[in-house]
Formats: C-alpha cells, sequence, structure tokens
C-alpha cells in the first residue's frame, strides 16, 4: 500500500476505537503488593523513604489485608523485619516457625483470607552481617588479631557461603510452607538455590507449593529504600559477589533464568523494573515459565518523591509504567502500587 493511503492516525480517533484495538490490558490479578511484618502487636511504623508503606505486626497486617482482599487485592510477597536482638550470623530466626513471617501466613490462612501467600526467602533481613547467607569463615592468615573467631568485620569478608546459604534455604522454605506459604522466592541470588529448594519441598511433602525464583537480579541501587524498611542493609562489603552487574548484556540474563527452569523454577523474576526493561522482554520471550516484573523501592520512591512535589501526575505516570511491563511481557508485577493499583483500575 502506498505510504499516502496510510493514516496512523485513524484508529487514535475515537476512545472506544482506542480501547478496542489496546493489546494490553492490566488486571488485579496481576499484581503482587510486597509487605513489611515485624513481631509485635499493634505496630504500623511508617518507612520514611517510601511513603504509604508501613512496618506492621501481624495483628495490624491481618486487618489491613482483609480490607485490601475486600477490594480485589490477589497476590502479596512478604518480608520478615527482624529486631537486631533476634539477629545472628547464620540468621537463625529465619528458621523460627513463630517468626512475624510465619506467624503472618498462620493468621490469614485461619482468617480464610483468600489471598495468594508468597514469601521471600533470603537471609538478609535475619543476619546481624546484613549478607543474604552465612558467610564464607576466613583464611586462618587473613584474620586480623585481638578480633574473636568467626566474628564478622569488613576486613575478613571473604563473601556469602553459596552452598552452606542453598542448604539452609530448603529449610526456610520448608518453615514457610509449614505456616502457610502457596509460593517461596528465593532473592539471594545463591547459586541452584532453586534446586535445593525445590528437593526441599518435595522431600517435606510439599511438591504442591511453587517456587519463583529472583532470578535476575541485578546489583541496584534502587533497593536503596527497601534495605530502610527492612533494615537489612549489609554492615560491610556489598552485594556484588551475588547479584548480578548491569554492564554484562542480557545473554548473563538469559543463562540465570534458564538455569532456574532447569533447577524447577515455576516462574522467573526480573529485578529492577524499568531499567532493566531490555532484560525482561528478552527473558520473557525466551523461557517456557511466566515472567515476573519487580518494580522494587527505589522505583516507587522516585514516583512518589515527583507527585509530591507535584512534578508528575502520579497515577498516569504509574500506569504507564505498568504497561510497559506489561508489552516487556511481564505476567506478574510486584509493585508498592499493588494496592493504588486496585483503586485505580475501579476508578479509572
Ligand atoms: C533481599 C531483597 C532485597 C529486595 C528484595 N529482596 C534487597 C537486596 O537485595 O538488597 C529489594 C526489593 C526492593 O528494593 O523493593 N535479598
Ligand atoms: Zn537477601
Amino acid at each position: 500500500m502506498p505510504y499516502q493511503q496510510q493514516r496512523m492516525r485513524r484508529l487514535r480517533q475515537h476512545p472506544i476505537l482506542r480501547d478496542m484495538v489496546a493489546d494490553h490490558a492490566l488486571r488485579p490479578e496481576d499484581f503482587i503488593l510486597p509487605l513489611f511484618v515485624r513481631n509485635g502487636e499493634d505496630i504500623r511504623h511508617p518507612i520514611l523513604s517510601m511513603p504509604g508503606h508501613y512496618q506492621y505486626s501481624p495483628d495490624v497486617l491481618l486487618e489491613e489485608l482483609s480490607e485490601w482482599a475486600a477490594m480485589g487485592l490477589r497476590g502479596i510477597l512478604l518480608f520478615g523485619v527482624v529486631d537486631a536482638a533476634d539477629k545472628d550470623a547464620l540468621g537463625s530466626h529465619a528458621h523460627d516457625p513463630d517468626n512475624a513471617v510465619c506467624t503472618t501466613l498462620r493468621m490469614v490462612k485461619r482468617a480464610g483470607l483468600k489471598l495468594l501467600l508468597i514469601t521471600d526467602l533470603c537471609y538478609c533481613e535475619y543476619t546481624d552481617h546484613g549478607h543474604c547467607g552465612p558467610l564464607i569463615k576466613p583464611a586462618r592468615g587473613k584474620r586480623k588479631s585481638g578480633r574473636p573467631p568467626g566474628a564478622a568485620s569488613a576486613e575478613i569478608f571473604d563473601g556469602v557461603d553459596n552452598d552452606a546459604t542453598i542448604a539452609r534455604l530448603a529449610q526456610q522454605a520448608v518453615v514457610h510452607c509449614e505456616a502457610g506459604a502457596d509460593v517461596v522466592a528465593p532473592s539471594g541470588m545463591m547459586d541452584h538455590a532453586v534446586a535445593s529448594i525445590r528437593a526441599g519441598l518435595d522431600a517435606a511433602g510439599f511438591a504442591d507449593r511453587a517456587i519463583m525464583g529472583y532470578s535476575v537480579k541485578y546489583a541496584s541501587a534502587y533497593y536503596g529504600p527497601f534495605r530502610d524498611a527492612a533494615q537489612s542493609p549489609p554492615q560491610f562489603g556489598d552485594r556484588r559477589g551475588y547479584q548480578m552487574d548491569f554492564r554484562r548484556a542480557s545473554k548473563e540474563a538469559l543463562r540465570e533464568a534458564q538455569l532456574d527452569v532447569d533447577e524447577g523454577a515455576d516462574m522467573v523474576m526480573i529485578k529492577p523494573g524499568m531499567p532493566y526493561l531490555d532484560v525482561l522482554a528478552q527473558v520473557s520471550t525466551a523461557v517456557s515459565v511466566p515472567c515476573a516484573v519487580y518494580q522494587v523501592s527505589g522505583e516507587y520512591a522516585m514516583f512518589k518523591a515527583a507527585a509530591q512535589a507535584g512534578w508528575l501526575d502520579e497515577k498516569a505516570a504509574v500506569l504507564e509504567a505498568m504497561y510497559a511491563f506489561k508489552r516487556a511481557g511481564a505476567k506478574a508485577i510486584i509493585s508498592y502500587y499493588a494496592a493504588d493499583m486496585l483503586n485505580w483500575l475501579s476508578h479509572p
């Protein structure tokens, strides 16, 4: 057809026609709301770098969840916030069936709320050093004199012990499933975590529970507000020894995602979201399992800050980002805007 007859604007003239030819739509079940829960009662502690988000105690969170469930919320992703007194080098409190995450899982199940319960599996919230698993024991010669053996410090940080961590992750997964988790999501970027968790769950009689791998997770500055929220910053060093380097091309991401699929992941995730749409598009095309995307705390904080300053129309800007995730192939969107999205979708 000669170009003179092609007029792209024809399909843009009528609002109904625009709706009709839209390729993507957002539904309540597309969204997963991340939440922070800590031990105690009657706690609703604001997270300053994430306006509108709070650390909740299980009782308060249950009340909020019944309201959100009634509004149409479908999925939540739970993170534990841990008192310093409960932290140790191994992150043992993560395996305590009475920790805040497990308590919340049991309460939500008992209350009969129809929510998909996803838990984050990691140790950074539970270790005193803030890394995502037990540390590699330092070689003798490297230990500074006077420091108690085994004590973590900047000078003797050799990284996280991968295989010790994945063995423990299998136990953490079982503890969460016993408390009622429907899906577990390992976020520590340890090699073969999914295989270890799958084997542990199957052996414990939880062959029916799904694994959503944080398969493609970059070492990102956009996690800053989260680390305030979860009180989980590394006390020394950083996470670049396990999280991905954003200077590498998407081939690495494809391998990470495919490995998780081969190990038994039922879904894979790309994280962060907006700065990694290229990666999301390629991975979602390549793998045979559904892809989730995580619009992380720093992305949320940027929208909030601009909106509060009056520089951006929050709803319009956030909706646009959500459609970008859909176009790039996301089946599920983990977002701190999940509850707002329910409102915005029902009152467009
Ligand atoms: C813990 C974890 C992090 C996030 C999810 N799980 C922080 C990190 O890796 O440092 C970040 C989520 C966010 O920024 O919203 N492993
Ligand atoms: Zn972690």
